[in-house]
């Protein structure tokens, strides 16, 4: 880590020049263990922060200008002025930082300028959720440089409108919460409709997560997220007809859901049951989890994926051998994708001393079957943004 810090600083002062006060930011990437898609519905999400991380070095420049550069892309440099539109545009790993600062100059934050570079240690395009680590990690060397302090929920919020506007992605505010919220050790449930949130330490000693990568890249931005969405917005029209007190799925019960199977479409049917069913595991999980249930939490898990499979549609064949290949290791309590979904990773919570045999057992089978090795790493609940000089 501090090589990686001194590195950072080096590479800053050949791109920028050297003096000055330099400032590094940490902001991690996250895992989620149950609660998928159920944040754009008001429902409940139960993530963690991991180790991989987004690291950036930044100094105070004394115009309006910033200057981004990135230790993944060599020589490219992209160059905005605070006092002036940002336009989007090329290149485009740029877009989430540019749109971080267009969102918090439009929420009345005065920037300073700013020199910064950014390094990663997440697998972009993984599903962990490297764009919520970039933007939460710029809106922090602002705020550093301005001397200002911001409440995590307001940073998320900002980092998720920019998202919205300079991604062009509607995602959900769980990854922007997780990454700005995180306490080391912990997952976070959270109540994706108040904000509110509740740490359940997980004990090292019983259990450890492990974050397999299947190597498929996710096209988040491709159509089908927001397709999901837009299907989730006709079920809510659906039963707000039955209740106008029903604001999102989050106010919809399972026997509601199953009470409306031959009024609903089929596909809406299917996606409802997915969000209102995986509410009511993720709040369970988090209590059993909490009472260290490992089995109980484990099964929950490899239901939720079954849901997003059959009901949801979101996985891809690679996640499903995955899961089914973890759970034949004893020692293994359950496994699941994680994330939006087509491609990226699984989570698997498991016993320590399950780790190596369930690493070695994936490397082998996921290589036959795919040609292409997967990327296996156990991980601790890392901290949430910090600012680490
Ligand atoms: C992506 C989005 C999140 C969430 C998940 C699915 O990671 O960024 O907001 O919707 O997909 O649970």
């Amino acid at each position: 880590m501090n090589s990686g810090i001194t590195e950072l600083k080096q590479q800053f002062a050949q791109t920028f020049g050297e003096g000055g006060k330099i400032h590094v930011i940490r902001a991690p990437g996250r895992v989620n263990l149950i609660g998928e898609h159920t944040d754009y519905n008001d429902g409940f999400v139960f993530p963690m922060a991991i180790e991989p991380h987004v690291l950036i070095a930044c100094r105070t420049r004394d115009d309006s200008s910033v200057r981004f550069a990135s230790s993944v892309f060599p020589g490219q440099i992209a160059t905005f002025q605070i006092d002036k539109p940002i336009p989007r545009g090329e290149p485009k790993w740029a877009n989430y930082s540019k749109g971080v600062a267009a969102e918090l100059i439009a929420a009345g934050i005065p920037l300073p300028g700013m020199d910064a570079i950014i390094t990663s240690t997440l697998p972009v395009g993984g599903g962990l959720s490297s764009s919520a680590a970039i933007e939460v990690a710029t809106a922090q060397c602002f705020l550093t440089l301005a001397g200002l302090k911001m409440e995590p929920n307001r940073i998320a919020l900002i980092c998720q409108r920019a998202e919205h506007e300079y991604a062009g992605v509607p995602v959900g505010i769980m990854d922007q919460m997780i990454v700005a919220s995180a306490k080391p050790n912990c997952a976070m449930l959270l109540d994706c409709r108040d904000l509110s949130k509740q740490f359940v330490e997980l004990d090292e000693r019983e259990l450890r997560v492990v974050i397999v990568n299947s190597m498929v890249k996710h096209e988040l931005s491709s159509s089908e997220y927001a397709v999901r969405r837009k299907q989730c917005e006709e079920g809510v029209e659906f039963f707000k007809k039955e209740n106008p007190n029903i604001k999102a799925l989050r106010d919809v019960s399972v026997k509601q859901v199953e009470a409306a199977k031959d009024k609903l479409d089929e596909v809406i049917y299917r996606r409802c049951r997915h969000v209102v069913t995986e509410n009511r595991r993720t709040t369970e999980a988090a209590q059993l989890l909490g009472k260290n249930q490992y089995e109980q939490v484990g099964q929950l898990m490899v239901q939720s994926h079954n849901s997003l499979r059959d009901d949801y549609e979101v996985s891809v064949p690679e996640l499903d051998f995955l899961v089914e290949e973890s759970m034949k290791i004893k020692g293994v309590y359950g496994a699941r994708m994680t994330g939006g979904g087509f491609g990226g990773c699984i989570v698997a919570l498991a016993q320590p001393r399950a780790v190596e045999a369930l690493t070695s057992h994936l490397m082998s089978e996921y290589e036959k079957k795919w040609q292409k090795k997967p990327m296996i790493f156990p991980t601790t609940a890392a901290a949430g943004v910090t600012v680490l000089e």
